[in-house]
């Protein structure tokens, strides 16, 4: 493929041209260009970009991928990336086809027609959003933007994002959104590991810094996604995902009140809740467990409740059910303790074996996984720990220590077992009879000595 460049003051900010100063910047000439060799980049081909880049080769755009880790990059070339099969031939077609290329060189992002952001918005130890990644991605977008290029912002935010991010810095560089350059925002929905929904079934939700601005992302994101539900800002596409992760949150903290309600009453919580779901309006079934993990739910909320407090404004349903998920490791450690007290064993010494670590069953995904701070609280505690989860072969503990798998549970000689994460993959045979195992899950009647969470 070749560049056919309308005008060479319109070029890509080059490795030197990024040393610019912004007063330099603003010297340069906004000439919109009108030929680049891909149609789209991704700016992260994490859980989220590489599907949305795969999906978009195979709608027949050119894509180029971007990633700044090396090893990121070597593990998709290898093919090796945790992808759902559908996406892992489309890796393959895309790599072995024209079309799409990835690289860790971050200067060719002005090659591309259309730069889609998808990097991670983790928080940190005080929950507080980190911002750190997104920022550090913006900026360099921006240094590389070219007049006519689509900007957009994918990653989970707080409203206001973009504006800070993107659209106020592209000014400083004398480009104006919705004349210079197109600016949006629209919110990923992906879910990893889950194949009910088709990528291209998922509506998107799509708000711009101007109407041309949204236009610009809707028709971008229409070239695969089959709906997409245009809205009048950048700020309603922003809370718009926060509402939704914030809205499983909040369901997630009653479906594990419940789970206690039932315990107290000695019902069984999945059998109630499934009566429930029966009711085809205005109830959606959540399910209780031993916390919540991955990148949305445990983080999301708290760039909303971050907001809130700089606005003085509280949301005391959201921090509760926040605080309330937070808690459920410390509620495992302790139904730990009652039942291994209830068979006269203390924890300190007891063999204590956790199946499953990911954050949802079938995915090779630890973060945030509440197992994690299971684990370690354990051995804090005194409690000799082992793990079972053919995904992982060692896990790092809080206290800096490395975790072995236990590849043979029934070696372990478990005072009780934890069920965590229920993989297809994990076989029970193992599993003796008098071996007492605490159900997480809530929903493995089948095991012979359980409890429940
Ligand atoms: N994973 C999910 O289930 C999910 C679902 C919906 C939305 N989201 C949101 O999508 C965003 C991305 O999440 P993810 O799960 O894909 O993250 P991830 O950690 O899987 O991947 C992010 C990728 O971005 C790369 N990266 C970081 N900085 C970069 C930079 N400056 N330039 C290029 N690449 C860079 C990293 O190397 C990594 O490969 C987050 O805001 C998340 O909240 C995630």
């Amino acid at each position: 493929m070749s560049i056919e460049i309308v005008d060479d003051s319109s070029l890509p900010l080059t490795h030197q041209s990024r040393q610019r100063t912004t007063a330099d910047a603003l010297l340069i000439p906004v000439i919109p260009r009108t030929q680049f060799d891909f149609d789209v980049a991704i700016v992260g081909l994490g859980y989220v970009g590489l599907p949305t880049a795969l999906s978009l080769h195979a709608a027949g755009l050119r894509v180029l991928g971007v990633d700044v880790s090396e090893r990121r990059l070597a593990v998709i070339r290898s093919g090796e990336a945790d992808l759902l099969e559908s996406d892992r031939d489309r890796l393959e077609t895309a790599m072995a086809g024209d079309g799409f290329q990835i690289t860790g060189d971050t200067y060719r992002l002005g090659d591309a027609a259309a730069v889609i952001i998808c990097v991670p918005t983790p928080i940190d130890e005080h929950l507080t959003p980190d911002l750190e990644i997104l920022a550090s991605a913006c900026t360099m977008v921006v240094d590389a933007a070219v007049p006519g290029q689509l900007l957009m912002l994918t990653s989970t935010t707080y409203p206001g994002c973009t504006r800070d991010l993107l659209v106020t810095p592209l000014l400083v560089r004398g480009l104006t959104a919705g004349k210079d350059i197109f600016v949006s925002f629209s919110p990923e929905r992906i879910d990893p590991g889950n194949d009910r929904y088709a990528h291209e079934d998922v509506p998107r939700v799509v708000g711009g810094a101007t109407p041309a601005c949204q236009a610009a992302g809707a028709a971008l994101l229409g070239r695969y996604a089959r709906n997409i539900h245009g809205v009048s800002s950048l700020e309603v596409a922003e809370m718009s995902k926060l509402l939704e992760n914030t809205f499983r949150a909040v369901n997630i903290a009653l479906a594990n009140e419940f789970a206690e309600a039932c315990l107290a009453l000695g019902l069984s919580v999945i059998e109630v809740i499934n009566a429930a779901a029966t009711k085809p309006y205005g109830f959606m079934p959540f399910f209780p467990g031993a916390g919540v993990g991955g990148h949305c739910i445990p983080c999301d909320p708290h760039y909303l409740l971050w907001q809130l407090r700089k606005a003085h404004v509280d949301a005391p349903v959201i921090e509760h059910a926040m605080s309330e998920i937070a808690g459920r490791p410390r509620r495992v450690l302790e139904r730990v303790r009652e039942t291994l007290a209830d068979q006269g064993k203390p924890l300190r010494g007891s063999r204590v074996l956790v199946v499953g670590i990911s954050y949802k069953p079938n995915v090779a995904d630890l973060r945030e996984s509440p197992a994690l701070e299971i684990l370690s609280m354990l051995a804090d505690q005194g409690a000799d720990v082992g793990f079972h989860d053919p995904f992982f072969g060692a896990v790092r503990l809080r206290n800096g220590s490395e975790l072995t798998a236990t590849v043979d549970p029934d070696a372990f000689g478990a005072d009780l077992v934890v069920l965590h994460t229920d993989h297809d993959n994990v076989d029970w045979e193992w599993l003796s009879p008098e071996v007492l195992v605490l159900d997480t899950t809530y929903r493995r009647t089948d095991l012979p000595r359980r409890v429940q969470l």
